[in-house]
């Protein structure tokens, strides 16, 4: 493993994807961590991220103590270069200029790092601080026009910074630094792939699980699908999936987790039919927060209904475990698996009942979304639930604006198909991020058709461009899609006389509308 040792940047889990890129394994560990700790992990590499603090801070976070004595190759960008150069005595000094976005570096000495590249590179810069000098052993591998020591190694001890991020897109050869450093510098190998991760994820279930039974709730969505072919793969029959339809569905996709996911996993699969539930615990209900606890609150009581009949038919075997889709940045997110963790992984059950108690299976709690992507193609998923977009767990319930009806879900249900239909048949499903559409139910707008006026609704199409769904763009979607949607809809779809396209960016917009 490599250990990507987090000071507090925004960029710590962007690292951790990246040397995966490199196909090395690496975690994400906190700043906080003792040396000794991190050395039972037994580390091939450290490396030691940016953040946000100044190394003379009051409160900066500091090296743990004892971490260059390691004897393990240690990698510093831009903080943690700095606090290298500042334990290994060299000097950091604070700068009147900072150095923000773009920059140009010059190689001054190739080492392990810049050896057979350019002389000059761009690279993505955001600093203050600078060293100005770097410590006894070091050589000097680049400078700019404000940071004298933009790059430094010392490879007979396996110490190696560099200023600007490497990480980030915007540094022309930053990947290939990466992988001169874990490859050349820390004699890394590359075997992190797919098939590796698939074979060791399995047995690791087989492991924990053994011989006794485990449930897994589906979602339809892309975490829980792969998480369940995975378990199905360790236990095979032992595992029985839950699959709540709640009406609140796009179109197809019962059917599509009841028979392609079946057919692709040969699960065994309870689906519980909870439409008539929903929709009269729903009736009437028009703000969006009563709608989000009342989906949530039915959720829980139907899944928890089918679990005690899964467990109570199992008498004999009682069910153990609990499958859930974890991925890792909740994992980081939640204070990287030193114990925070489980109340997160609880949460994500939508919070269980203390007296089911399982035992939980997190066979995704290692992996970022594209990986588990990949996961999913590699366990042979189809790639229509693989490369699904993310959906709100209240569903469609949030995209009627107004009160929920089985009429008014049929017609969005109707629209969404088409647009979905229209954005893959131009072959843009993986450059955008997630494309609601919207029913204004509670608007009435005229409109003519035939040679009649018509008093229908508007419905907003919302495709969106993003990264993780914290911030997003509003896609450019080309004009001919937007138009062949519009003709479509308003032609097929009964009710709708007219399309708009919400061009709101997040934020200040969110990206469903409730
Ligand atoms: P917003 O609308 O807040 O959404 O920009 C960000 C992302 O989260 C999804 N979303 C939800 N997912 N339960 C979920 O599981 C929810 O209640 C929920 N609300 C929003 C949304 O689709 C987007 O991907």
């Amino acid at each position: 493993t490599v250990l990507v040792v987090d000071f507090g940047a925004q960029y710590a889990q962007l690292i951790a994807r990246r040397v995966r890129e490199c196909h090395v394994f690496s975690e994400i560990v906190p700043s906080t961590m003792p040396a000794a700790e991190m050395l039972a992990r037994k580390p091939k590499a450290i490396i030691l991220s940016g953040g946000p603090a100044s190394v003379y801070a009051e409160d900066a976070p500091v090296v743990p103590d004892g971490l260059f004595d390691l004897g393990v190759p240690t990698f510093g960008i831009c903080y943690g270069h700095q606090v290298m150069a500042q334990a290994l005595g060299g000097t950091v000094e604070n700068s009147e200029v900072a150095e923000y976005g773009g920059a140009t570096v010059a190689v001054t000495a190739p080492g392990v790092l810049f050896r057979g590249m350019p002389v000059h590179q761009s690279v993505w810069m955001s600093h203050r601080d600078f060293v100005s000098q770097a410590p006894a052993g070091f050589t000097v591998t680049a400078m700019t026009d404000v940071t004298p020591v933009a790059g430094m190694e010392d490879p007979e001890r396996g110490f190696y910074g560099v200023q600007f991020h490497p990480e980030v897109l915007h540094t022309e050869h930053g990947l290939e630094l990466l992988r001169r450093f874990l490859y050349e510098g820390a004699g890394c190998r590359p075997n992190w792939t797919m098939v590796n991760i698939a074979e060791e994820s399995i047995e690791a279930v087989r492991t924990q699980v053994g011989g006794k039974r485990a449930i897994c709730g589906l979602s339809g969505g892309v975490d829980s699908a792969v998480a369940a072919a995975l378990v199905q793969r360790a236990i095979g029959d032992q595992l029985t999936c839950v699959f709540v339809d709640h009406g609140l569905l796009r179109k197809g996709e019962a059917e599509q987790v009841e028979k392609d996911f079946v057919a692709a996993t040969g699960v065994n699969l309870h689906v519980v039919d909870a439409q008539e539930r929903f929709l009269a615990a729903l009736d009437g209900v028009t703000d969006p927060e009563e709608k989000r606890k009342i989906i949530g609150r039915e959720f829980i009581r139907v899944f928890e209904e089918a679990a005690r009949e899964i467990v109570g038919e199992a008498a004999a075997e009682p069910v153990e475990f609990l499958v859930q889709g974890t991925l890792y940045p909740d994992v980081v997110e939640s204070g990287g698996g030193t114990g925070a963790a489980n109340i997160k992984s609880h949460h994500n059950v939508g919070g269980l009942p203390d007296d089911l108690q399982f035992k939980l299976v997190e066979p995704l709690r290692t992996l970022f979304k594209d990986e588990v992507r990949a996961l999913g193609e590699q366990l042979g998923l189809p790639p229509e639930i693989v490369w699904r977009q993310p959906f709100p767990g209240p569903g469609l319930g949030i995209r009627i604006i107004g009160a929920v009806s089985k009429e008014r879900l049929d017609i969005l249900r109707d629209a969404d198909a088409i647009a979905r239909e229209e954005l893959t048949r131009a072959g843009l499903d993986r450059e955008i991020w997630q494309f609601p559409v919207v029913l204004l139910a509670d608007v009435r707008s005229v409109g003519v058709q035939g040679d009649g006026r018509t008093y229908g609704h508007p419905v907003v199409l919302r495709p969106v461009t993003s990264e993780d769904a914290m911030t997003a763009d509003w896609a450019r979607l080309p004009y001919d899609v937007l138009q062949k949607i519009s003709t479509r809809i308003t032609n097929e779809v009964r009710d709708i006389n007219r399309v708009t396209v919400d061009i709101t960016s997040k934020p200040p917009g969110t990206i469903e509308w409730e």
